[in-house]
C-alpha cells in the first residue's frame, strides 16, 4: 500500500468553449465578481497543493494575463485535441512527480473545497489508480456517463455523444474532477486514441485503461455543474447567489426581497444590516452593523460604516463613516471619503472628495476633487468647477462654512472656516476665515414697468414706489476726460459722448483754462467772443446725444467773472479736466417747449 502521496493540481483550461459563442475564452467569463477559472483556482488553493498547473491553449495570452498574481504555472496545449490530450501535455513537467494529481475542468466553479477534500481523502484511504466525482442527476444530457460494476468500481465512461440509446438511460454522470495516482496515469496516457464521435483524445478513456477506478457520488449535484453555455452560466449565478444570501441571512442580515438582491461573495455584512429590494452589492464591499441599504442601490468596492442609510444611490470605490445618510439619487464615486453623521442627499455627486463629520450636501450638488471640513453646509445647486478644460484642480472648504444656493466654486480655491457664500455667487478667489462673500450682479428693479410698454406711471411716482432704489454704484457711471491746448471744448464733449454712448450725462466737476471764450447770454441771439487767458471756474449742465446744455463760468486775468451758455469756439489754453457722470436709469431727450420756444430736457427711463 502507498503512503499518503503529495498532491498537485492540474486545471484544464485550454478549450475555446464554443458553446459560449464568445470572443472571450470560456474560462474567463465572470460568475459574479470572479471568472470561472479564478473560482476553481481559489477552491483548489485551499488544498495547498505542491504545484498548481493550468493547461492553456485557446486565448492563452488573455488567460495568462487574467491570472497574474495567482500561484499557478502554465502548461501550453498548442492544439486543443481533447481533455486527454490536455493532460498529456503535463508528462514532461511531471516527469519526477510521484504523488497524486487532482485534475479538474476549469468550468466547474460551484464545487466546494470540502467536496474536493473528501474526494482526496477517499482516494488516499482506498488508493485506487483514480477516484472521480460522479453524480446521479435528473437530466444527464451533455455529460459523460459513468458505468460501474460493483462497489463503485468504474468500468468505463462514455461521452454523451458516443452513447447508445441504452447507455443514455444511465443518469450517473462524470463531473470532470479526478484524483489520479500520477505515475500510473502517466504510463497509460500515451495509449489514448481518437476513435470517438469528436475525434478527440478523451481523458475519460483512461478509466478503462487503469487497473482500478473508483467513483464517488457528490450529494449536492449543483456543485458539479459544468458551465458550457450562457444559460448554464446564468443558472450557476443563481445557485451562487442563493448560497451567498442563505449564508448572510444565517449570519443575521435581513434581505427584504432576496430574489431582487445580488451580493458578490467578496462582500461582508455586519449584523442587523437590512438590504432592501433592488440592491446590488459588488466587489470588495464592507457594510457595517445596522446599516439599511436600498431600495434601488448599487455599492461597489466600498466601505460603509455602521448605522448608515443608503437609498436609491450608487456608491463606487468610496468610504463612508458611521450614521451617514446617502440618497435618494446620490452618486458617490472615485475615492470619495464621507465621514460620520453626514447627509448626502438628492442628486448630489461626489468625486474624489473628502467630507468631514456632520457636513451636509442635501440637494443638487457636484463636489469634485475637494476637501470639506466638519459641519460644512453645501447649499442646493452648489457646483465645484474643478476642471478648467485641461486639468483638474482641488478645492478646500473650512469647518463650518456654508455655500449659498447655486454657488459656483472655481478651483483651485481655498475657502476658510466659518465663511458664508451668498446664493448665486461665483467664487474665483480664496476666502479667509469669517467672511461673507457675495460675487454676483445686484438686482435692478424698475418700478412701474411693464413688458412692451416701458414706464407706466409718471416720473414723480418713483419716489413713492415700494421698491428700494438701486444703489448709486450701479445706477451711475463715471467718465474722466482731459483736453489739450487748442481743442474746442464743446466739440470735444460732443465727440466724447458719441464715442462713449453716454445717454444721460451730467458734468460733475471741471477745471482748466481757455485762450478764447464764446458764450451766449440769456435771451441773446448772438454769441460774445473774448480772446485772453481765462480760468474755467465752473462748468455745469447735462450731456446727451440730443444735445449738450452747459453753462460756463470763467475769470479773466484781473479776476473778473464772466459766464454764459457754452458755445462752439471755446479754445483750450493749457488744459481742461472734467469728471462726467451718467445716469444708467435715464435717457436724456430734448423737446421743444411751447412756452419758452427752446428744446428743453425731457428725461426718460431706459427700458
Ligand atoms: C467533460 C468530460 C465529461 C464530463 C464533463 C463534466 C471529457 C472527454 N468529457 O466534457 O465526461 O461529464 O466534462 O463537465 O473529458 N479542455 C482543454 N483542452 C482541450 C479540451 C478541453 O484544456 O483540448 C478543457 C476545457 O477548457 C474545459 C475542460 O477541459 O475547461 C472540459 O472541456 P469541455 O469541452 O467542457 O468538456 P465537456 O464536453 O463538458
Ligand atoms: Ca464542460
Amino acid at each position: 500500500m502507498r503512503q499518503n502521496a503529495p498532491l498537485s493540481v492540474a486545471i484544464l483550461a485550454a478549450g475555446k468553449g464554443t458553446r459560449m459563442k464568445s470572443n472571450l475564452p470560456k474560462v474567463l467569463h465572470k460568475l459574479g465578481s470572479l471568472s470561472l477559472i479564478e473560482r476553481v483556482i481559489q477552491n483548489v488553493s485551499l488544498l495547498q497543493p505542491q504545484r498548481c498547473l493550468v493547461v492553456v491553449g485557446y486565448g492563452q495570452e488573455q488567460v495568462r494575463g487574467a491570472l497574474v498574481g495567482y500561484p499557478v504555472e502554465f502548461v501550453e496545449q498548442p492544439e486543443q485535441k481533447g481533455t486527454g490530450h490536455a493532460v498529456q501535455q503535463l508528462i514532461p513537467c511531471l516527469a519526477d512527480f510521484e504523488g497524486d494529481l487532482l485534475v479538474i475542468n476549469a468550468d466547474v466553479p460551484l464545487l466546494r473545497t470540502e467536496t474536493l477534500r473528501s474526494l482526496i481523502a477517499t482516494h488516499q484511504s482506498q488508493k485506487p489508480s483514480v477516484t472521480l466525482l460522479s453524480a446521479r442527476v435528473g437530466d444527464p444530457t451533455g455529460y459523460g456517463r459513468v458505468f460501474c460494476n460493483h462497489d463503485n468500481r468504474v468500468v468505463e465512461i462514455v461521452e454523451d455523444r458516443d452513447c447508445t440509446a441504452a447507455q443514455r438511460q444511465n443518469h450517473r454522470i462524470n463531473a470532470g474532477i479526478y484524483c489520479f495516482h500520477w505515475p500510473v496515469l502517466g504510463e497509460v496516457l500515451p495509449q489514448l486514441k481518437t476513435d470517438n464521435q469528436q475525434q478527440e483524445y478523451y481523458l475519460t478513456d483512461v478509466i478503462a485503461l487503469l487497473p482500478e477506478a473508483l467513483a464517488l457520488d457528490v450529494q449536492d449535484v449543483q456543485e458539479i455543474a459544468g458551465i458550457n453555455d450562457r444559460l448554464q452560466l446564468a443558472e450557476a449565478y443563481q445557485i451562487l447567489q442563493e448560497r451567498i444570501k442563505a449564508n448572510w441571512m444565517a449570519a443575521g442580515v435581513t434581505l427584504v426581497d432576496p430574489n431582487s438582491i445580488t451580493i458578490d461573495d467578496t462582500v461582508t455584512l455586519g449584523v442587523d444590516v437590512v438590504i432592501e429590494p433592488q440592491t446590488h452589492l459588488r466587489g470588495h464591499t464592507q457594510i457595517g452593523e445596522g446599516c439599511r441599504i436600498g431600495p434601488g442601490s448599487l455599492i461597489e468596492h466600498s466601505q460603509i460604516g455602521q448605522h448608515c442609510q443608503i437609498f436609491y444611490s450608487v456608491v463606487h470605490e468610496s468610504d463612508i463613516g458611521d450614521h451617514t445618510t446617502v440618497g435618494p439619487y446620490a452618486h458617490i464615486r472615485h475615492h470619495s471619503q464621507i465621514n460620520d453623521h453626514c447627509r448626502i442627499g438628492n442628486f448630489v455627486e461626489t468625486k474624489n472628495t473628502r467630507i468631514g463629520s456632520r457636513t451636509n450636501a442635501a440637494h443638487l450638488a457636484y463636489l469634485g476633487d475637494a476637501t470639506l471640513g466638519e459641519e460644512v453646509n453645501i447649499g442646493a445647486g452648489t457646483i465645484i468647477a474643478n476642471y478648467d478644460g485641461i486639468t483638474k484642480h482641488s478645492t478646500q472648504i473650512g469647518k463650518g462654512s456654508k455655500t449659498g444656493a447655486n454657488s459656483v466654486l472655481v478651483a483651485p480655491l481655498i475657502v476658510g472656516e466659518q465663511v458664508t457664500i451668498a446664493a448665486g455667487s461665483t467664487i474665483t478667489e480664496n476666502l479667509p476665515d469669517d467672511v461673507l462673500a457675495i460675487a454676483r450682479a445686484r438686482q435692478v428693479v424698475k418700478p412701474g414697468w411693464r413688458l412692451g410698454e416701458g414706464r407706466t406711471t409718471g416720473a414723480g411716482s418713483s419716489s413713492a414706489s415700494a421698491y428700494p432704489a438701486p444703489s448709486p454704484s450701479e445706477s451711475v457711471q463715471i467718465f474722466v476726460l482731459r483736453l489739450h491746448p487748442h481743442q474746442d471744448l464743446k466739440a470735444e464733449l460732443l465727440k466724447f459722448i458719441q464715442q462713449e454712448g453716454i445717454q444721460a450725462g451730467f458734468m460733475l466737476t471741471s477745471v482748466g483754462s481757455l485762450r478764447q471764450a464764446t458764450l451766449r447770454m440769456a435771451g441773446a441771439t448772438t454769441n460774445q467772443v473774448w480772446r485772453d487767458t481765462f480760468e474755467i471756474v465752473s462748468l455745469v449742465g447735462t450731456l446727451a446725444p440730443s444735445g449738450v446744455h452747459l453753462h460756463l463760468l470763467i475769470t479773466d486775468p484781473s479776476g473778473q467773472v464772466r459766464g454764459g451758455h457754452l458755445q462752439a469756439g471755446c479754445l483750450i489754453y493749457t488744459t481742461a479736466e472734467m469728471v462726467i457722470g451718467e445716469s444708467l436709469r435715464h435717457r436724456f431727450e430734448r423737446q421743444r417747449d411751447e412756452q419758452t420756444g427752446y428744446h428743453e430736457l425731457r428725461p426718460r427711463f431706459r427700458s
